[in-house]
C-alpha cells in the first residue's frame, strides 16, 4: 500500500510559502530529502484550515472572467499551481454518498469503486474529513503486460483512510487502490509528480473479482501515432511484417482505415483470457521487454536509492 509519511509537524503556512519550500528543493519522491521537504511543506498546508476555503470563494468572485488553472481534470479536482519542475499542487474534493452530487452523477465520476494504479508518484494529506477509504493492493507492473482479462497477482494490503493530517505516498506501477466514499464530504491535497519517461508505462484498471486487467486507462499520443502511420500505410500496402495487416481490408479513405488501425491498436483489448496472444498484447509484452533490456544494458551510473517497499 502507500507508505505512510510520519510527521508530528504542527505549524501551518500558506500557499506560496508551500510552493516557495518545493521551489527550493523541488519534489522527487525517489530522494529521501526530497521527500522529507515535500511532507513538511504539504503537511503545513493541510494544517492551514482556512487557505482552501479563501481560493475557492476569491475564484468564485471572478469565476466568470477566469482566474483560475485550466485542467484537464473534472470538477472534483482544483489545480493549486502550475507546473514547478516536475511536479504540481492539486486538491481533490471527496464527496459521501448523501452528496447531491454523488446521487446525480453516481461513484464513477468519482472513481469510488474503480480499481486502478497510477503511472506517477503523488504524496497525498488528507485535509479535511474523515477521507476516502481505500482497499490496498500492490502487484509487479513488469510482470504484467497488460491485455484486457489478463489474470495478474495482486497482494492485498489492507483497507484504510485519508483522515485529516495523515501523509500517504502513492508508488507509480505499484500501489493499486479501489476508493470507497468517505462518511461525510472529504478534502484531500497532492503534490502530484511527473515523470515525463512515466508517460510511456501504462496505467491499468482491475477487475478484483477475478484480479484481471480490464484495460489501459492512459491511452498515449502513441495510438495516434500508429494510426497515422497506418494510414499511410493503407495507402501503399497493407502487409506488416507478421503479416497482420493483411487481415484489415484498404478500403475506403485513408481516414476511415486509420480509424480502424486505431480501433485495432489502441481499442479495449478484446481477446478472453487465455487466448494466444493478439498483436497488440505481443507488442505490450515486447515493449516492456524491451524498456527492461534497454534498462539493464544502460551504462552503470549512481542511481538514486528506491523509495519502493519501505515504512509499510
Ligand atoms: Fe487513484
Amino acid at each position: 500500500m502507500p507508505r505512510i509519511i510520519p510527521s508530528d509537524e504542527t505549524s501551518a503556512h500558506g500557499l506560496e510559502d508551500c510552493l516557495e519550500m518545493l521551489d527550493s528543493v523541488p519534489f522527487e519522491p525517489e530522494d529521501e530529502d526530497s521527500l522529507g521537504n515535500g511532507a513538511v511543506a504539504l503537511k503545513r498546508l493541510a494544517n492551514n484550515s482556512h487557505f482552501l476555503g479563501d481560493l475557492l470563494i476569491e475564484q468564485l468572485k471572478v469565476g466568470h472572467r477566469g482566474g483560475g488553472i485550466e485542467s484537464a481534470y473534472g470538477p472534483q479536482s482544483i489545480v493549486l499551481s502550475r507546473m514547478r519542475g516536475r511536479s504540481f499542487l492539486r486538491a481533490n474534493i471527496w464527496p459521501s454518498e448523501q452528496e447531491s452530487c454523488f446521487r446525480a452523477s453516481g461513484s464513477d465520476a468519482f472513481v469510488y469503486g474503480v480499481p486502478h494504479d497510477h503511472n506517477f508518484s503523488f504524496l497525498t494529506a488528507g485535509y479535511f474529513g474523515p477521507g476516502y477509504g481505500s482497499d490496498y493492493y500492490e502487484y509487479d507492473y513488469e510482470s504484467v503486460a497488460g491485455y484486457r482479462g489478463e489474470v495478474c497477482d495482486l497482494r492485498f494490503v489492507e483497507r484504510t483512510h485519508l483522515e485529516e493530517g495523515k501523509l500517504m505516498l502513492y508508488r507509480a506501477n505499484l500501489d493499486i487502490h479501489s476508493q470507497l466514499p468517505p462518511e461525510n464530504m472529504s478534502v484531500s491535497l497532492n503534490i502530484m509528480h511527473i515523470d515525463p519517461a512515466k508517460a510511456w508505462s501504462d496505467q491499468y484498471g482491475f477487475d478484483l473479482d477475478s484480479n484481471a486487467v480490464t484495460g489501459v486507462l492512459n491511452p498515449t499520443s502513441t495510438e495516434c501515432s500508429c494510426a497515422v502511420r497506418w494510414a499511410w500505410a493503407a495507402t501503399r500496402r497493407w502487409t506488416l511484417p507478421n503479416g497482420r495487416g493483411a487481415n484489415i481490408p484498404a478500403t475506403g479513405s485513408g481516414w476511415r482505415v486509420s480509424r480502424r488501425a486505431a480501433g485495432w491498436c489502441g481499442g479495449p483489448h478484446a481477446t478472453p483470457c487465455g487466448a494466444k496472444p493478439s498483436y497488440r498484447e505481443a507488442s505490450c509484452l515486447q515493449r516492456k521487454q524491451r524498456r527492461s533490456a534497454a534498462r539493464s544494458n544502460a551504462p552503470t551510473r549512481a542511481r538514486r536509492p528506491s523509495s519502493r517497499g519501505k515504512g509499510r
